[in-house]
């Protein structure tokens, strides 16, 4: 077949158009969005591509990626953590680039004793740079249910959110010197692993193998992304507005267990320039 000059451009272009109204959101597919990447036969796809676990026994954890890069975006993912006796193992779920120079963001989940609560671990990477730890508790057992997790990522900040709450927001803060992720693309990453020699009460409390395997489940994974003119979504929003500001405060006033900007044995001038404004 042979189009015409004419004929095929228009059909380019209605491809695209129609293409960048698709760019809004990507409803996920385990199996198309994502690669398992270790742990042999561990890190598992079911329900036709809808849910994917992860599992931890003495021999191995194990991990996924996801298939594309995005810079700048929203992106959400259900995550039903590792239930009853969790303690040393660690779900790690971030996005990162790579090379010496990285960037990434951050969510680790911390498991414990049944009964006791995980820690939520996060941090932001810039250039290389880390050591921008918050931490906190959930005002819900992760273990029972799934719960939503998101970053929102665009040029003015970082903003992790929990059941669509905002528990972080990492603000762009390059006009103070302090690099911002904003160049380099990041994959997704997740992996279940044992980390018991600092993961639970600094290292105190070991992984208990009789309970192995663990096991974390992930669903819904949604991302709208894409610099196309078309798209025009709220994770693009300078600003968080004054509702989501309130709940901010009330999980860093109720939930948060450690600030890095508040850590003055670290920083005993007082913390990292972004802290000081
Ligand atoms: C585990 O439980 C203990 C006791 O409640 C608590 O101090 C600690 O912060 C919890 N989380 C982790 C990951 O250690």
């Amino acid at each position: 077949m042979v189009y015409s000059q004419k004929g095929f451009s228009g059909l380019v272009l209605s491809v695209s158009f129609f293409m960048s109204f698709c760019m809004l959101t990507f409803a996920g597919n385990f199996y198309q969005d994502f690669d398992l990447t270790w742990g042999g036969n561990r890190p598992k796809i079911f329900g036709g591509g809808k849910l994917l676990s992860l599992s931890l026994d003495k021999i191995s954890g194990s991990g996924f990626k996801s298939k594309r890069e995005y810079l700048f975006g929203r992106i959400d993912m259900q995550l039903k953590l590792v239930a009853g006796n969790s303690a040393g193992t660690v779900t790690a779920y971030y996005l990162s680039s790579q090379g010496p120079t990285h960037d990434e963001i951050d969510f680790e989940f911390l498991g414990n004793v049944t009964g006791q609560p995980y820690i939520l671990h996060t941090n932001v990477f810039s250039q290389g740079k880390g050591d921008r730890e918050q931490q906190f508790y959930l005002w819900f057992d992760p273990t029972k249910n799934f719960h939503t997790y998101s970053i929102i990522w665009n040029p003015q900040h970082i903003v992790f959110l929990v059941d669509n709450t905002p528990i972080r927001e990492f603000r762009n803060a390059e006009s103070l010197g302090v690099p911002f992720p904003k160049s380099q693309p990041m994959r997704i990453y997740s992996s279940l692993w044992n980390a018991d020699d600092w993961a639970t009460r600094g290292g105190l409390v070991k992984t208990d193998w009789s309970k192995a395997p663990f096991t974390a489940y992930y669903r819904n994974f949604n991302v709208q992304t894409g610099n196309s003119k078309f798209t025009n979504g709220a994770w693009q929003n300078q600003q968080l507005d004054a509702y989501s500001r309130r709940r901010l405060r009330w999980v860093q006033k109720n939930f948060m267990i450690y600030n890095y900007c508040q850590d003055h044995k670290r920083f005993p001038q007082g913390g990292p320039v972004e802290c000081r404004r």
